[in-house]
């Protein structure tokens, strides 16, 4: 399996195109952003720990009939992914608020939503990412109603698969964004990466923050936090 050229490098992964023009690369670099880009840094051997993160959660979705892109590990930074024709959409489900939410309607950190809250974001940094609903993405053109439905449908299943592992291994979801794409034109999968940068992970005694804000807010101990969570959920993560 072999990369043979980089078609896409986003702020933590690059794409490859492969031999199979159906197949790519995903590569995990040890790069981490937050706020839109604005801080940035290499943290040794999350790339690594992320690769391998993702394909537990992704095979985990994938055996409860959440279609997704992953095919295989290729090895500690890699895995071989479908191409797929993205959504300019990133979707999240909030269990707590948190984060930009907070900020958005003066939110108490913390607050225990009445039930998961659905938004749409459009993948754009440079419009940091804003908030958008089912008209703007009917009305520009980004995906049309059979897909709106499908992302959500697919988006609240994740929650419910996920929250349950984590909470079996004593941490609670706080949120999380996924990305889909679609397959030969009409199958709508799980795309991009499901890891403790995109999601907030709680620790559920405690409340220690697990996830990719002890990056935004300089708490230290990142890529730890992540082999701990790697740990609870029994991942045997391979590094060179
Ligand atoms: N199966 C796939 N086929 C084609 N493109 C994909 C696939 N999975 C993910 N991608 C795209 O690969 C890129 C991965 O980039 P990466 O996640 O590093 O950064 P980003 O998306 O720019 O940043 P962020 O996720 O923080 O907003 C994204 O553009 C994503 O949409
Ligand atoms: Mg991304």
């Amino acid at each position: 399996m072999n990369k043979i050229k980089e078609i896409t490098s986003g702020k933590a992964k690059s794409l490859f195109t492969t031999d199979n023009e159906k197949h790519l690369i995903m590569n995990f670099r040890d790069d981490t952003s937050a706020f839109d880009g604005k801080k940035k840094e290499a943290l040794l051997g999350k790339g690594a720990v992320n690769n391998q993160f993702n394909a537990f959660i992704l095979d985990h979705l994938e055996s409860n009939d959440v279609p997704t892109h992953h095919i295989k590990v290729i090895n500690q930074t890699d895995s071989l992914v479908h191409r797929l024709e993205m959504f300019p959409i990133e979707c999240v489900i909030r269990n707590i608020a948190s984060g930009s939410i907070c900020r958005r309607l003066g939110t108490e950190d913390g607050l225990v939503l009445e039930s998961p809250l659905f938004e749409f974001f459009l993948k754009d940094d440079d419009l940091g990412d804003p908030l958008i609903n089912d008209e703007h993405i009917i009305s520009f053109g980004w995906a049309n109603q059979v897909h709106i439905d499908q992302m959500k449908k697919l988006t609240y299943k994740i929650n419910n698969v996920l929250s349950k592992l984590f909470l079996d291994s004593g941490l609670i979801l706080v949120d999380f964004k996924v990305e889909f794409g679609l397959l030969d034109g009409n199958k709508i999968i799980l795309a991009d990466e499901f890891t403790p940068d995109g999601c907030r992970l709680w620790d559920v005694e405690t409340g220690k923050k697990m996830d990719k804000d002890r990056f935004r807010e300089g708490l230290g101990d990142v890529v730890e936090s992540y082999h701990q969570v790697a740990d609870r959920l029994g991942m045997n993560i391979i590094l060179d």
